[in-house]
This record gives C-alpha cells, sequence and structure tokens, in this order.
C-alpha cells in the first residue's frame, strides 16, 4: 500500500458545459453535491424503498416482486426480488425493438478503420431470436451453460443475449486465455457448447482461436457443439458433426424467439477470475440485481441521456464489457461501440478516430491505455473533433494524477466530466466513483460511494471500522447491493471464504484504500496476491503453479513489480530441479503463456539456487520485491530468514 496519490489533492470543480448545460449537452441527472448527497441518504437509510422504486421504474418484469431483498452476509443467502420474474434479453432487446426498431443497438469498428457496421434494434431481436432458437434445438435448456470464446464482433454481444433469452448461463472467457486456461473453466462451469470464431484479428495480429478451442476440447467431455462464426473466413479444422457454422446454423430458424421468464435469482452468467489461491473462481451473477446495478450506474455515473453513443474500449472477455458494453447501454436501449482493434492500431490516433467518427459522448477506458498514448504524445489526439465527448471514464486500476490530468486536458478539453471509476468483476457495476454534473474531482481519487453502497475502511489486522476522514485500512462494504456476485459456481463456501469471512458481518473486496479529510476514497491496490498488469487481474498463486508444471522447475515466486505504463508488470523467481539445470527462460515463460495466456507472462524470470524463506518455510515475497525495486536497504525485520547470505545472490541476479 502507498499514500502517494493522496498527496495530490487540486480540486476540479464540476466542468462549466455541465453546470450550464441545456442546448450544447442534456443536464446531468444529478446536478449539485446536495442532490447527491440528499438521494445518496435515502439510498442507505431505506435501501428497500431505494432499490424496490429503481427496480420498478428501470426493468420490464413480466412477474412483479414483493419482497426486494433478503438474507444476508452470513451465509451469503442474500437474494433480490426473489418473487420476480424477468428476462434479461427482452429487457435489452425486445422493449426497444418494439418501441424503436430503427434505432442502432451496436456499432462495430472492426480491426481495420473503415471495416464498420450497424445493428439496429429490430435486426438485433431477429438476430438474437435465430441464435436462441438455433440453441433450443441442440437442446440447451434453463441452467445449461455455454462458454463464449470470441473476437470483439457484434456476433459476441448476440451470443450473450441468445443465452440470456433461454436462461441458459453463460461464461466468456477472454479470447487471450490459453487453450488450457479454456479447458478449465470449460470443465469447471461443464459446458455443453461452445461459441467461436474462426480466427481474431487484433492491430497486425492473427488469433488461431478455432486451433485453440479445438486444443482445450481435447479434455472436455461435457461439450457436445461447438459454433463457430466466420469472422477472417481462413481455412480451420473443422469436425463435423461436433462443429457447426454459425451462418449455417441460424439460416435454419425462425427470427422470433419467445423470450423465457425466469426468475430474479437464476443465474444471469459465469465469469472466471482470479484471486489469491491457484484455481480461478466463477463469480455467478443473477439476473434481475446485477441488470439493474448496470443500468443505474450507467445513467448516473455516465450520465446517459437518449441519442448517446456509449464507446467503451474494454473486451467482452471482462467485467467491464459484460456490463458496460452490453448489459448497461442495451438496457437503455442506447447505442454502444463494439472496438475490434488497439489504441495504436494502425496509429495510435485510432481512439480518437474512432470517437470523431461515431460521435462518442462517453468514452471509457483504462489508465494502462491512457498512460501509453500520453508518452506518446499529444499530437496524435489533436485535430480530431472529439467536442461529442461529454463523459470520459477510467476503469481497472487506480489511475495516476498525472495520467488523469492529460486525459481531463487532451482528451476532454478541460470540459468533459473524468470518472475514475471503481469496481470489481464480484460487485457487478461500479461502486466508487464521481457522478458528472455533481462530485468535484480529485485526480487519483475515486471519489465517493455510488448510490446504496456503504463502504467502510477496517483495520487490516483487528477488523475495527475506523471512523472519520484521514484514515487508512482495507476496504469493506456494510450492506449488501443489487449486483453483488451471488455465490461461485459449484463452490459456496469459496465465496464465504473469500468474501464475507475476511471480517464479519462485511463484503471484503481485497483493497487497500483510504478515506481523506474531505471524505474522499482513494483506492491504495490489493492487498493480497493479486497482481494488477495493464488492467488485468493475475493470482501470483496462478501464475507460480504455471511456472512449477514445467518439468524442470523446483519452486517458483512470483511478484509484482511497479511498471510506468502497465502499473505493474510480473516478475518470477524460479529454482531448477537437479536434472532441469538446462532449462531456458523462454521455456519458462512459454510456460505461462500455455497456461494462461500471453498478457500473464512475466516480464523478467531470475533463475536463482534459491528462495528467500522464513524458518518454517514460508517464501518472503516481500524480500523479492524490495530486492527488485532498489530498495535492498529497506528490507526490514530479516530476523526469520533461514539463510540471510541468499541477499546478496539476489542483489547480484537482479543487477547482473
Ligand atoms: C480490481 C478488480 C471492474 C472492472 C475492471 C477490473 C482494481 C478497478 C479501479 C479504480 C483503483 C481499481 C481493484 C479491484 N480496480 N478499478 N478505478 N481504481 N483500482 O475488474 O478484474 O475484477 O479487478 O481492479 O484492485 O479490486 P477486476
Amino acid at each position: 500500500m502507498s499514500t502517494m496519490f493522496t498527496e495530490h489533492s487540486k480540486i476540479h470543480p464540476v466542468p462549466e458545459r455541465l453546470l450550464h448545460a441545456k442546448k450544447v449537452a442534456p443536464k446531468p441527472h444529478i446536478d449539485s453535491f446536495e442532490a447527491y448527497q440528499k438521494m445518496y441518504k435515502k439510498s442507505i437509510t431505506d435501501p428497500e424503498a431505494f432499490w424496490g422504486k429503481s427496480a420498478r421504474e428501470l426493468l420490464h418484469w413480466h412477474k412483479p416482486f414483493e419482497t426486494v431483498v433478503s438474507g444476508g452476509f452470513d451465509y451469503g443467502d442474500i437474494a433480490w426480488f426473489p418473487e420476480g420474474e424477468l428476462n434479461a434479453s427482452y429487457n435489452c432487446v425486445d422493449r426497444h425493438a418494439l418501441a424503436n426498431p430503427d434505432k442502432v443497438a451496436i456499432i462495430y469498428e472492426g480491426n481495420e478503420p473503415g471495416n464498420n457496421r450497424t445493428i439496429t434494434y429490430g435486426e438485433l431481436l431477429r438476430d438474437v431470436s435465430r441464435l436462441a432458437n438455433a440453441l433450443k434445438s441442440y437442446g440447451l435448456r434453463k441452467g445449461d451453460t455455454v462458454a463464449i470464446y470470441m473476437p470483439m464482433v457484434p456476433e459476441a454481444i448476440i451470443a450473450f443475449l441468445a443465452c440470456a433469452r433461454l436462461g441458459v448461463v453463460h461464461s466468456v472467457v477472454f479470447a487471450g486465455f490459453s487453450a488450457e486456461a479454456l479447458r478449465d473453466r470449460i470443465q469447471d462451469a461443464s459446458s455443453k457448447l461452445v461459441i467461436t470464431a474462426d480466427e481474431g484479428r487484433r492491430g497486425e495480429k492473427t488469433i488461431r482461436i478455432k486451433k485453440i478451442v479445438d486444443e482445450a476440447l481435447k479434455e472436455c467431455p461435457t461439450v457436445e457443439h461447438v459454433l463457430v462464426y466466420k469472422r477472417t473466413g481462413s481455412d480451420v479444422p473443422f469436425k463435423a458433426p461436433r462443429d457447426l457454422w454459425w451462418h449455417d446454423e441460424i439460416e435454419k430458424h425462425r427470427p422470433y424467439c419467445p423470450p423465457e421468464i425466469i426468475n430474479s435469482e437464476d443465474a444471469l452468467f459465469l465469469l472466471y477470475t482470479s484471486g489469491s489461491t491457484g484455481k480461478p473462481k466463477g463469480i455467478l451473477h443473477t439476473i434481475a440485481g446485477y441488470l439493474l446495478g448496470a443500468m443505474i450506474t450507467f445513467k448516473y455515473v455516465f450520465d446517459y441521456h437518449e441519442g448517446d453513443v456509449f464507446g467503451c474500449m474494454a473486451d467482452i472477455g471482462w467485467i467491464t464489457g459484460h456490463t458496460y458494453i452490453v448489459y448497461g447501454p442495451l438496457c437503455f436501449g442506447g447505442t454502444t461501440v463494439v472496438f475490434e482493434s488497439t489504441p495504436i492500431y494502425p496509429t495510435p490516433s485510432r481512439y480518437w478516430e474512432v470517437v470523431a467518427k461515431h460521435k462518442i459522448t462517453q468514452f471509457y477506458t483504462a489508465p494502462t491505455a491512457i498512460r501509453l498514448l500520453r508518452r506518446l504524445g499529444r499530437h496524435h489526439v489533436e485535430g480530431y473533433d472529439l467536442s461529442s465527448l461529454r463523459v470520459i471514464g477510467s476503469v481497472g486500476e487506480p489511475i495516476n494524477p498525472e495520467a488523469w490530468e492529460w486525459y481531463n486536458e487532451v482528451v476532454g478539453k478541460g470540459n468533459c466530466a473524468v470518472v475514475d471509476t471503481y469496481w470489481q468483476t464480484e460487485t457487478g457495476s461500479i461502486v466508487i466513483s464521481p457522478l458528472p454534473g455533481a462530485i468535484p474531482t480529485k485526480p487519483g481519487s475515486a471519489t465517493v460511494p455510488f448510490f446504496g453502497v456503504d463502504p467502510v475502511i477496517l483495520d487490516p489486522v483487528t477488523g475495527e471500522e475506523l471512523h472519520g476522514n484521514g484514515v487508512e485500512g482495507v476496504l469493506a462494504f456494510k450492506q449488501p447491493w443489487p449486483s453483488m456476485a451471488k455465490t461461485v459456481y459449484n463452490n459456496h463456501h469459496r465465496y464465504l471464504d473469500t468474501y464475507l469471512k475476511p471480517y464479519k458481518g462485511y463484503y471484503f473486496t481485497g483493497d487497500g484504500v483510504s478515506r481523506d479529510g474531505d471524505g474522499y476514497y482513494w483506492i491504495l491496490g490489493r492487498v493480497d496476491d493479486v497482481i494488477n498488469a495493464s488492467g488485468h487481474r493475475l493470482s501470483t498463486a496462478e501464475i507460480e503453479s504455471a511456472l512449477v508444471a514445467h518439468d524442470g522447475v523446483a519452486e517458483a515466486a512470483v511478484i509484482g513489480v511497479a511498471h510506468d505504463i502497465t502499473g505493474q508488470e510480473v516478475h518470477a523467481f524460479v529454482t531448477l530441479k537437479p536434472r532441469g539445470e538446462s532449462t531456458e527462460i523462454k521455456e519458462l515463460i512459454l510456460q505461462v503463456q500455455k497456461g494462461i495466456g500471453t498478457f500473464a507472462a512475466p516480464k523478467k524470470i531470475y533463475i536463482v539456487p534459491d528462495l528467500p524463506k522464513t524458518r518454517s518455510g514460508k517464501i518472503m515475497r516481500r524480500v523479492l520485491r524490495k530486492v527488485v525495486a532498489g530498495e535492498s536497504d529497506q528490507l526490514g525485520d530479516l530476523s526469520t530468514l533461514s539463510d540471510p547470505s541468499i541477499i546478496s545472490t539476489l542483489l547480484d541476479k537482479v543487477n547482473e
């Protein structure tokens, strides 16, 4: 944990344009700090009234609910709107297709500039229906799980919604994960179908998606079919009758499929995420609470108004894509952008070209991209008409004040609300963030809690609540909120152990935090063994077990090291078995790419004769972190280190 950000406390008032909005921009939904405070207070003191009203206003119910919320943190048996029945795909598609069939739902911006396509709500309803009917024809029913391993094409969204239409649970696996990682996720969820593509294109790269799926499926007996969307049209291996072509299949089916009417608390999707231990967890979100969280945060945090074009640059393989590319914007009948490329392809102006071309009103990306573009220079931004922008957002890790200021000035021209949004896969939607038009911002602070979210700062050791301002500890939440994850798939005890038991009576986030003199929250980063590299959440234990899976490796210790652009990067220390002495570093990197994916590969691997351990054999990662950071004069208490001579060996290795 570090408090470096809290020292920077320049306050940015709400931009003039938002305050005096009328002709230039719509009036923000919440237009003063007092209005925020009033509504926030209501949401905390009477959550049932607040969420009951919001749920009735924002969602379409096929059967109304009676109870707003039941259960609690003790057993993790929380249920929102338990008698209610609805359908997520009806909420995202039908109600808008009925009212406004020609409105654009999806703008696809392909990898190659100029490769664009739009899909209206009317078309979306037909596309989702055809695919849902196809899924039905394979025998898929409510509660079955389907793996989606897709590039960033609109068909990925169609796949989400076709599953949701039937109550089939989607489990999206980011298409950068390796065959082994995909296999583990398919096995854990017992998925019956994989929806995928021939290949993906991202920048200069081609990703051989279908080949990776075939590799994964060697050990996935539950999978009956693989549905393959043609993205590039290259020749790919195809195994009939298991494999089916998307375009052949959807042609067979009727372009209307009645939505299944499903209970609020039935599962909508699984999304695997990394934690402190080796195995990824299948985070389970249920229909009504998740959709409500996605919608209400979309409305207030991004100040969504009819006619807006929402541009979230994340991948649909992560929670940001689920909530703010798919469910939030579509539930509102908004227009969402599916961006297939990278911020620097074919040039570092790509984002701004896309903003200008589609007149994007809200733009959402990660600090790592902002830092990269800042380093490449503001001339890549200049010359593009970014005047459509009102809100620019950041997510994934703490944003350093320099990057925040650059984003505000160079991209936002000092005239947009900058929203640094804090949340997690498990929270389902944004939980701490400024609201445009209401909350003055401080660069580096996620500012204030969203409605219904009751943050507390706990002493990490005693678990006592630290009251008042000017305190630092671990971040927890005191009340359930609708979009919180409800369990870990087939592993409820792990859900309890990870989130609800560490501090009894609270949901524990795993993040360190401070609250400054004005009551603003500053997220300080993970307090567990999770590394955040380029906004990717990586588990040290998972990378270590990938390394140890190599024949030549005896032991491995992985640490996160500060990096200017990516926030953190992965470094690994490895000891070899006597018979593994000839093991080369590049084999070890390959091992992690194989076990998890290229994005998790260590940037540096040090082969060392021994690791620093306590006398009881616990690896002292703290020592490794200090050695790499060049702070070997601050190693702290070494009295438990079993072999002190190891320090100089490590220093020599790192400084080689
Ligand atoms: C972890 C969750 C939620 C979408 C992307 C990441 C870190 C996320 C912020 C922020 C500081 C942030 C936290 C959190 N994080 N947003 N605005 N400021 N830290 O989702 O992969 O589930 O990771 O990302 O450490 O616990 P995720």
